[in-house]
């Protein structure tokens, strides 16, 4: 299977986001990535429930939701209310993390365990098999545009080894300072879903580059 590709909406034009939207319904993405922010587990703030409602609405591909945000147990309901496919979560915010995973599963979502750069993948070991995806941050959660960290490789490498040996089904997303150069190095790592906020929409064919993205080797 191919890798997909889920450009980040928070590098998007919010003053014409309907044609940001249409642009990636006709493109060969696969996922629209929503970032939410609360402005305390990260220091920045972007959108909510009613702009992913919204942009639900028109989007012709899944919502890959990734909350930064403390307390993500709160908005399961919300969550589905707005039309998530993928809920994630960070690892750092869920204290009773497999009980979150299994009421996301149970409101008929995707559940996903998203790691800080610091967080060890080890940690994983007893929740692998009770979510569908780890989303591994390779820059620290809050903005786009910044350096992925190089780190991240070895980290990836690990996880995709701790899912093989146990012949699981877990999808890797890698998210941050994902372009053609790194997201080869991420692709031949395991990487299975690659977002890119800044490397698409900075880009001035951003349609070109999610092709370009989806066509690495
Ligand atoms: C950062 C967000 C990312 C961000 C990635 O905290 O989770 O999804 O949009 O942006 P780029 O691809 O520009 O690093
Ligand atoms: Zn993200």
């Amino acid at each position: 299977m191919s890798h997909k590709i889920a450009p980040s909406l928070l590098s998007a034009d919010f003053l014409n986001l309907q044609a940001d939207i249409e642009m990636i319904n006709n493109s060969e993405a696969d996922w629209f990535h929503c970032d939410v922010m609360d402005g305390s587990f990260v220091p920045n703030i972007s959108f909510g429930f009613p702009i992913i409602k919204q942009i639900s609405k028109i989007a012709r591909k899944p919502l890959d939701v990734h909350l930064m945000i403390v307390d993500p147990d709160k908005y399961i309901a919300r969550v589905k209310d707005a039309g998530a496919y993928m809920m994630n979560v960070h690892y750092e915010a869920c204290t009773h993390l497999h009980r979150t995973a299994t009421a996301i599963r149970d409101a008929g979502m995707k559940a996903g365990v998203t790691l800080n750069p610091h967080t060890p993948v080890s940690l994983l070991e007893d929740i692998l098999q009770d979510v569908d995806m780890v989303l591994l941050m390779t820059v620290n959660p809050g903005f786009g545009g910044q350096k992925f960290i190089e780190h991240s490789l070895t980290r990836l490498a690990r996880l995709k080894e701790m899912i093989l040996k146990r012949n699981l089904r877990t999808l890797i997303e890698v998210d941050g300072g994902v372009n053609l150069q790194t997201g080869k190095r991420l692709i031949d790592a395991g990487a299975d879903v690659l977002v890119a906020g800044n490397a698409v929409f900075a880009d001035a064919n951003p349609a070109e580059m999610i092709h370009k993205l989806k066509s690495i080797v």
